[in-house]
């Protein structure tokens, strides 16, 4: 009977390690509330070719929403990241941004990071995020977006 116990005991212990382990490594909601990037949103692909409507459309939108920060060339220096102390990618260079997936990106546009707050999700359609995407992808592109 004690031996029993005890083969009983440990087999809980094992399972209560197991599942504690589990629960660290999921990913935990931030204080913020930001919603968490998954592994499918960043492997998503643009499914919006680069065409010169859709990046005027995009450049609109973007000079209304973002230029304040990201600036109208891109380069991170518009007036509000000047003043926040914004430290902000110069998209001009392409190696800046070269390593995110167009995924994390429309991810970016959509529900923001941080200091650059809620994103465009709820009110500019998908569409055009990923010809946000485009655009941001252009300024790094000689000839491009300037
Ligand atoms: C209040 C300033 C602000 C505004 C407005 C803003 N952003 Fe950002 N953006 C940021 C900051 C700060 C980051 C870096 C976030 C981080 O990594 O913590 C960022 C990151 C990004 C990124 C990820 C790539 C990178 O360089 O890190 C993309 C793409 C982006 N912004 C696009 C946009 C678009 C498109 C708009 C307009 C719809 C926009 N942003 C508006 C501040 C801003």
């Amino acid at each position: 009977m004690r031996r029993t116990l005890l083969v009983l005991s440990a087999i809980l212990l094992a399972c209560f390690g197991v599942a504690s382990a589990q629960q660290g490594s999921t990913p935990k909601k931030p204080d913020s509330g930001e919603p968490q990037m998954t592994p499918d949103d960043a492997a998503k692909k643009n499914p919006i070719a680069p065409t010169p409507e859709g990046l005027a459309e995009a450049r609109k939108l973007y000079g209304y929403h973002c230029a304040m920060c990201h600036n109208k060339n891109g380069d991170g220096k518009g007036d509000l990241a000047v003043e926040m102390k914004l430290d902000l990618h110069d998209w001009r260079d392409s190696s800046s941004i070269e390593k995110m997936t167009d995924g994390e990106l429309f991810f970016i546009v959509s529900n923001g990071k941080g200091k650059m707050l809620g994103g465009e999700g709820d009110r500019t359609p998908e569409k055009v995020r990923w010809n946000l995407v485009n655009l941001v992808r252009s300024f790094g592109k000689k000839g491009v977006g300037d």
